[in-house]
């Protein structure tokens, strides 16, 4: 049940493993374009397994969660779990596929969630399906967007939450041929590990920018800091990168379900509020330094940016540092010309430009906020020639700062200038 980056990835992919799979939307356009072979989302590997897929007759789009429910053994809801009002999860998309197919499933089949839920949501789904004769297990995804197919192929690991061992083994015979660990543990254990994980990974990354702060302040590199700590294995080397914030679909929406989740079981999770509080900071310190590089005031400036995905090798917008930071830089004044390799239509607030170059044309600076392998490999004299001055800020430290130095370029990074 749904087909956003989550069900599709995990359809396409259990029918690449041998299962055949029926993907449901309630979306009638979208389950055609689907079944004519067609992608609406950007990523990697992805097109080709749904094509393979569907010739081998493994894979089939319908529309209405009823229809495939009906024959199936195992129902995966893939719906989004969007904030609600007060910050905890709104369950209404999830609530209302289960009532939908509660009627249809066959005896014996097991529905399992794959959406990040709040802690308790299996009995939920378990009240909205209305049956006593069928099962219902977490089963979380740790899938990254742009590398969503690899990882669900070649997870680190699998966790499955059930209150019944039959049905966790029957889902755990699902990842057959999957070389990753098996995980089985209780519904509300395995619903945790999936915001612990978001919040974990999140709160490294707050960590991380903090650092840099620190260390423009006391004139280290952060780059070094990161690789000299990653040394260590306790801390490791993934994870560690500084960059103009976190955003993305889960990380903002998780951490903040998490905290609220707290909060309502009165844990005072200062901490991890903190760990939000850095991020909207690191926004604000970004286009603060896009300030100074103007010359102090934004006022009738423009800026140049590269990037406006929330990060590389995706075209997902949502919760994006970039327009985040874009929004601060409005503002203050500016005007901002922005160029995405993945982006067609322009975000509220910002002109899109054809191509990395004419962004720059007649900017005051240039904020390089997605790290896109390719912004590394352009004609930096070229970017020159085009900008009315020639400053540069590299919110994700990915260009090569002492060619841009001697081509005359002031620069400023995260963490290091
Ligand atoms: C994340 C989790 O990684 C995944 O396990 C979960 O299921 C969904 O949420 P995703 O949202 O695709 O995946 O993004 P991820 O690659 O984790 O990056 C999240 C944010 O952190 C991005 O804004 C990214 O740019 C930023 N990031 C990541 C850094 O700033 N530095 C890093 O070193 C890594």
């Amino acid at each position: 049940m749904g087909t956003g980056y989550v069900g599709l990835t995990t359809g396409a992919c259990f029918a690449s493993l041998g299962h055949n799979v029926i993907c449901a939307d309630i979306d009638e356009q979208k389950v055609e374009s689907l079944r004519r072979g067609e992608i609406p989302i950007l990523e990697d590997g992805l097109d080709r397994l749904v094509h393979e897929s569907i010739t081998a007759e493994r894979l089939s789009f319908v529309l209405g969660a009823a229809t495939a429910a009906e024959q199936a053994e195992f129902v995966y809801l893939c719906v989004p779990t969007p904030q609600g009002e007060d910050g905890s999860a709104d369950l209404s998309y999830i609530e209302a596929a289960a009532a939908e197919i509660g009627p249809v499933l066959q005896p014996d089949a097991v529905v399992i969630n794959k959406s990040t839920v709040p802690v308790g949501s299996t009995r939920v789904v378990e009240r909205a399906l209305g049956r006593s004769d069928v099962h219902v297990v977490s089963n979380p995804e740790f899938l990254r967007e742009g590398s969503a197919v690899s990882d669900f192929l070649k997870p680190d690991r699998v966790v499955i939450g059930a209150d019944s061992q039959a049905a966790a083994i029957r889902v755990a015979g699902l990842y057959v041929g999957i070389p990753a660990p098996i995980m089985v543990t209780d519904p509300a254990s395995a619903e945790t590990i999936k915001y612990a994980a978001n919040a974990f990974l999140a709160t490294k990354l707050s960590f991380v920018n903090a650092v840099a702060a620190i260390c423009e302040a006391v004139g280290a590199d952060v780059n070094d800091v990161m690789l000299g700590i990653g040394y260590d294995k306790r801390i490791g080397q993934e994870f560690l990168q500084p960059g103009p914030g976190w955003g993305g679909s889960c990380f903002p929406k998780d951490t903040r379900a998490l905290a609220r989740i707290a909060e309502d079981a009165g844990y005072d999770f200062f901490f991890l509020k903190g760990v939000l509080d850095v991020n909207e900071e690191q926004f604000d310190r970004v286009a603060d330094k896009i300030a100074r590089l103007a010359g102090g005031s934004l006022e009738g400036k423009t800026v140049a940016v590269w990037g406006l995905t929330f990060k590389a090798r995706t075209d997902d917008l949502r919760e994006s540092p970039s327009l985040e930071i874009i929004g601060r830089l409005r503002e203050r004044g500016a005007r901002v010309i922005g160029y995405d390799p993945a982006v067609e239509v322009a975000p509220a607030g910002v002109e899109l430009a054809g191509d990395a170059y004419a962004a720059c044309d007649g900017a005051d600076v240039l904020a390089v906020l997605t790290e896109w392998d390719e912004f590394k490999w352009l004609d930096f004299d070229k970017v020159h020639e085009a900008m009315a001055s020639p400053c540069i800020l590299d919110g994700r430290n990915l260009l090569d700062r002492s060619a841009l130095k001697r081509r005359g370029f002031t620069y400023d990074g995260i963490g290091r200038s």
